[in-house]
């Protein structure tokens, strides 16, 4: 018998996980779905089986992934819970597992396992293949259209160590770029750098040591360079006695980013020192010649994660801001220049300009935004970074939106020409709904909204994959 699920905040709402896996086909549209919008939308996130038996955080749920089908104006779906080992074993047991290792009696380290993970973050389609992926573990694959499991893949076992959830698809030779952190034990220093080519094979998947064992989420690639930032988020097993998470923002370890001429041996990564801060993800990031410039979403510290005395952090510092950093390769300055003055995530862009320059950014933002909201992010905001101007829509106050995802429009289509795809969650109605707005005219509203009978629970990242 399944036990119910703790009063937890980030079990509670649209954090609370769905029961049920569905397929729905010929979904209600109001409005008019663009025929050329023809492929699938994927999103992944945290949807744990069952009730949790230890502590709770939400990057620690089972991953559920969720399909949008489109073709020719009609819009099919369904969802699947990922059925990695872990999953699996809970389904047999009918309770949650932990993925809790043992030191190792003789190190006392604990080992990687990195084909243990939760496949629950972000889900990409490289290589002819669909991929999920969470920062610990190595890519897992799924059919694109069925989603049915097909487990890690061989690539990954070429891998050294686990993969990022954010990796990098250079759009002019269809390489993927990743990296890991902590490789080979929780609380290594070591980090990889991984290359894989346009098919999926590993080109190179290289160790290097960072100034300390740290949670690193993303990073950056330029036409000529990449760039490997390192935040104080630092990891001591020591510390999860005292404070109760081996994870602490420790501000007096100073941030590191590590710059790496694309195609140079990983022993020639130049640290220098960047902007203390705390940073889960960037939008983009280019070079002219020794100048590059990086646009990320800026913490003031880590949030969701105590300081080194145990504290949390404050509500006002847990709020991200979309800001560009000019770094000068010839001294190693990083100069900060705040871009949007209003609490935002999840920056997405048009990905045929991944690491070049680039006019046009997406996010999740919350102009209005206050403790105990019901929605994480109400409105979709398009940046132009020429121009500084922006233009939102505002799906309301207490109704959540998701990352927006960019769709370019068939074949020769300027930057920026084409449709943001998102979820919005609806706090009245306790459903979701899937948005299609003019990427172009993001204030204009959405030409197209797919509804769903069900709750999306708030999750993390997706991708399209064209037909
Ligand atoms: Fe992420």
């Amino acid at each position: 018998m399944a036990a119910p699920f703790p009063n937890h905040p980030q079990l509670r709402g649209n954090f609370a996980p769905i029961n049920f896996e569905a397929q729905i086909q010929d979904l209600v549209v109001e409005g008019v779905v663009p025929e050329a919008l023809s492929g699938s939308l994927y999103r992944n996130g945290p949807n744990p089986k069952y009730a949790p038996t230890g502590p709770y955080h939400w990057f620690g749920g089972d991953g559920m992934v969720h399909a949008f089908h489109f073709n020719a104006g009609r819009v099919d779906y369904l969802n699947r819970w990922i059925q990695t080992p872990k999953h699996i074993a809970e389904l047999a047991e009918g309770h949650s597992v932990s993925r809790a290792r043992k030191p190792d009696p003789e190190t006392g380290k604990l080992a990687s396992d990195n084909e243990n993970g939760l496949a629950n973050t972000h889900i990409v389609w490289h290589g002819n293949q669909l991929l999920a992926l969470d920062e610990g573990s190595k890519p897992f694959e799924l059919a694109p259209m069925s989603l049915e499991s097909k487990g890690y893949t061989e690539t990954g076992r070429r891998l050294s160590g686990a993969m990022t959830a954010h990796p990098k698809i250079d759009p002019e030779t269809g390489e993927l770029h990743g990296f890991g952190y902590m490789t080979g034990y929780a609380g290594s220093p070591t980090m990889t750098y991984h290359v894989l080519d346009k098919a999926g094979a590993v080109i190179r998947s290289d160790e290097f040591e960072a100034p300390y064992p740290a949670m690193v989420h993303d990073f950056v690639i330029t036409r000529d360079y990449v760039l490997f930032p390192i935040f104080p988020l630092t990891f001591d097993m020591a510390r999860a006695a005292k404070i109760g998470s081996p994870f602490a923002f420790d501000a007096a370890k100073g941030t590191h980013i590590g710059v790496l001429k694309r195609g140079a041996p990983v022993s020639e990564i130049r640290w220098i020192e960047g902007p203390l801060c705390f940073v889960f993800h960037y939008q983009n990031a280019w070079n002219d010649g020794d100048q590059i410039t990086v646009d990320t979403i800026e913490f003031a510290v880590a949030p969701n994660f105590p300081l080194v005395d145990g504290t949390l952090p404050s509500y006002a510092d847990a709020q991200g801001k979309l800001v560009r950093w000019h770094i000068n390769l010839k001294n190693g300055e990083v100069k900060r220049e705040p871009v949007l003055d209003v609490a935002s995530e999840f920056p997405r862009m048009d990905e045929r300009y991944t690491g070049h320059r680039y006019r046009h950014g997406y996010i999740a933002a919350a102009s209005t935004r206050q403790r105990g909201d019901k929605g994480l992010f109400h409105e979709i905001t398009h940046i132009d970074l020429d121009s500084g101007k922006t233009r939102t829509w505002d799906a309301g106050v207490g109704n959540g939106v998701s990352e927006p995802v960019f769709v370019p429009e068939p074949e020769g289509a300027a930057e920026g020409v084409g449709w943001l795809l998102a979820t919005v969650f609806k706090s009245d109605t306790n459903n979701s709904e899937l948005v299609v707005l003019n990427a172009a005219a993001v204030n204009d509203g959405p030409v197209a909204t797919v509804q769903l009978d069900h709750r999306i629970p708030f999750g993390f990242h997706g991708s399209w994959r064209n037909n």
